[in-house]
């Protein structure tokens, strides 16, 4: 049945003269070329949706089209498959629906509250400025491993109110759970259900026990939810903004004159932010399954389909933005897709950029000569989804 539409259509695109490629996707990743990573959307929004054989996916590229499967989650269902063996983080609300998932966001939104993040911003700058002051005498660091990695992680450990003595464990596990390590996974969800059994004889003025407290229409959380929660926030929320502060650097680096003007004036940083965010996407692809059969640009997809939206070439849609392939530093207004878009935007937004405003502000302020050390060989962390460099040696 659908298998064979599908068939049809794939035969009929692969069969087509000039049909996109994907071999050389990965070798774009991994090397310097990365940039041909853009050039390569720019290619494929002129084939808006076509249906790939060997990721048996759909690939949407248009603004339009990425913003439509987003937002329209009766046709587009986040419930992906996963593994059967993978029992922790399946359940968590971005791999939802509703109804189930109206009420886990309701009652992440009560704990999760603009206050609760506006409030940490003295310790996220204090924070900064302790890992700042380790390096600064160096004239150099990794911008990466020295900056970028640990605020988002030490930050994210306050939040839940990880204690200083497990903090060690704590970012090695983050740092295996990004890359989805399954003992990394299963020692982070012990660790929560630990923390978690903890709080709810002894609360603490902190998220996990908000989370344990919270009612929405008179229910709670269950304990899998709950550790599902916590982790979805560090799988979310830690290497996100960590590539949004390297991919800051990158940016500047690429538009100096850019970097110029933020020092001149510092209140541009947000509209900065939105601009990194949009030109060079921490996310740039995200997965979808139809639900119903629908049709997608000029293609009827069948239901029981997995569709891939490529929101870093939505970010670069010439329809949508001016000047879609120039960083420019006050693009507003700038209506990117990187937080995503409809009932799953993120719910870390806020956080994310008041981070990404503090340490930016810190950097400008001390370290105004900051550039890319010439010398570098920048390597692209090897993955279609993610956008960021592995490491950034800086010189100032
Ligand atoms: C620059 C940094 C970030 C980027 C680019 C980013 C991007 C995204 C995107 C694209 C989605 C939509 C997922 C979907 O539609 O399936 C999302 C959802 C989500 N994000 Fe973020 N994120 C960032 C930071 C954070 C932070 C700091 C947190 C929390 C600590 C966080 C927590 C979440 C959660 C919980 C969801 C699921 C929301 C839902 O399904 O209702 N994110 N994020």
């Amino acid at each position: 049945m659908e298998e064979a539409t599908v068939q049809q259509n794939s035969q009929r695109l692969e069969t087509k003269p000039g049909a996109p490629q994907f071999d050389n996707l990965l070798a774009w990743h991994t090397g310097q070329l990365f940039d041909g990573l853009f050039a390569w959307y720019a290619e494929m929004r002129r084939h808006p949706v076509f249906y790939d054989s060997g990721r048996e996916s759909w690939m949407v590229f248009g603004y339009q089209d990425v913003k439509r499967v987003f937002s329209d989650w009766q046709t587009f269902s986040s419930r992906i498959p996963h593994p059967p063996d993978q029992t922790d983080f399946t359940q968590s609300l971005n791999f939802t629906d509703p109804p189930k998932h109206r009420s886990l966001r309701s009652l992440a939104q009560q704990v999760f509250t603009p206050h609760r993040v506006e409030k940490l911003a003295p310790r996220m700058t204090a924070i900064t400025h302790e890992l700042l002051d380790r390096v600064v005498e160096q004239g150099q660091m990794d911008f990466m491993h020295d900056l970028a990695t640990p605020v988002p992680i030490i930050v994210i450990a306050e939040i839940l109110g990880i204690p200083l003595e497990d903090r060690e464990d704590f970012k090695r596990w983050s740092d295996g759970i990004v890359t989805f390590d399954p003992t990394a996974l299963q020692a982070m969800a012990d660790y929560f259900r630990d923390l978690i059994g903890q709080r709810r004889g002894k609360p603490r003025n902190d998220l996990i026990s908000d989370l344990i407290a919270a009612h929405e229409g008179g229910e709670k959380l269950t304990a899998q939810e709950l550790v599902d929660f916590c982790i979805v926030l560090l799988v979310g929320g830690n290497e996100t903004t960590t590539n949004l502060l390297g991919n800051a650097i990158l940016c500047f680096n690429e538009y100096p004159q850019a970097f110029e003007q933020l020092k001149h004036e510092p209140s541009l940083l947000p509209l900065a932010i939105e601009e990194v965010l949009r030109y060079r996407s921490s996310i740039q692809a995200m997965q979808r399954m139809t639900i119903t059969e629908t049709q997608l640009g000029n293609q009827m997809i069948p239901p029981g389909q997995i569709v891939t939206v490529w929101l870093g070439a939505a970010n670069r849609d010439e329809t949508q933005f001016e000047q879609a392939e120039t960083f420019v530093v006050d693009r507003n207004p700038n209506p990117h897709l990187a937080f995503g878009n409809g009932i799953h935007f993120c719910l870390g937004a806020p956080l994310a950029r008041l981070e990404g405003k503090l340490v930016l502000q810190a950097v400008l302020e001390r370290l105004p000569n900051l550039q890319i050390d010439p010398t570098a060989a920048l390597e692209f962390i090897p993955s279609s989804d993610i956008h960021g460099v592995k490491s950034l040696p800086v010189l100032f």
